[in-house]
């Protein structure tokens, strides 16, 4: 899979992909992110990629050259199967729209900045808005970043143990169980007796009511969409 992202901020986006299972996924090259300056793609002289809003409205907005030049040159190299802008008035991030765009083989991310994009780029060249939450960051870059190591994690051969993507919370609607690891006694706190059991038939009815329980007390809204379903 290819991921490339559209910053006017590319430094914000070298730490999160620069370590662990991102970093290694990248070395595996089952996933290559690019990162693009936008001001490298400014059509003026002075490298400006933002300005005023026409009609008075206060802050800057990004400009719709830059972004277009480099949209339609990365579309020439390549297709795209989706191009996605980061924004808190786009669809909500869930785990189920992020299985889908793992299943891809290019996405662009667009990330806003100041008051956003000029709404044409949102028009021409967008094809999913997505938002990570109902507050509002400084720009997209950490929003990206969320979504890309969301979306990562999930490709084939990127976790070493595939298996534990599939018992991720979220993965079926249930929160994750627990997990626990030596000591068995901390001070008095032990570990649930089942799970030194080495009866796995018993572990996986204890885990799976245990999910069952967390998902009712901590999500009411799953629990009430997994009894509809
Ligand atoms: N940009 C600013 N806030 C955002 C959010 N909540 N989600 C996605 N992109 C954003």
């Amino acid at each position: 899979m290819r991921i490339d992202i559209i910053t006017c901020l590319p430094s914000l986006l070298v730490s999160p992909f620069a370590h662990s299972i991102l970093k290694r996924a990248q070395d595996k090259k089952i996933v290559e992110v690019i990162v693009h300056d936008l001001r490298d793609y400014a059509t003026d002289k002075h490298k400006k990629i933002d300005d005023y809003a026409f009609g008075g409205e206060a802050g800057m907005v990004l400009m719709i050259e830059p972004i277009a030049l480099l949209i339609n040159q990365l579309k020439k190299e390549r297709i795209y199967d989706e191009i996605i802008y980061m924004t808190p008035d786009g669809v909500q991030m869930n785990q189920n729209i992020v299985n889908q765009l793992s299943l891809l083989k290019n996405i662009i991310i667009l990330c806003g900045h100041y008051k956003g994009v000029d709404q044409r780029v949102r028009d021409i060249f967008i094809t999913k808005e997505i938002s990570i939450g109902d507050y509002v960051l400084s720009g997209g870059e950490l929003a990206a970043a969320v979504l890309t190591d969301a979306i990562i994690r999930l490709i084939p051969n990127v976790l070493s143990d595939e298996t534990s993507a599939l018992t991720d919370t979220f993965q079926d609607d249930l929160l994750a169980p627990p997990v626990y690891t030596r000591p068995a006694n901390f001070e008095g706190y032990q570990v649930p007796d089942v799970l030194l059991s080495g009866d796995h038939n018993k572990i996986s009815e204890w885990r799976e009511n245990i999910s069952m329980q967390r998902t009712k007390e901590k999500r009411p809204d799953l629990w009430e969409k997994i009894i509809k379903e």
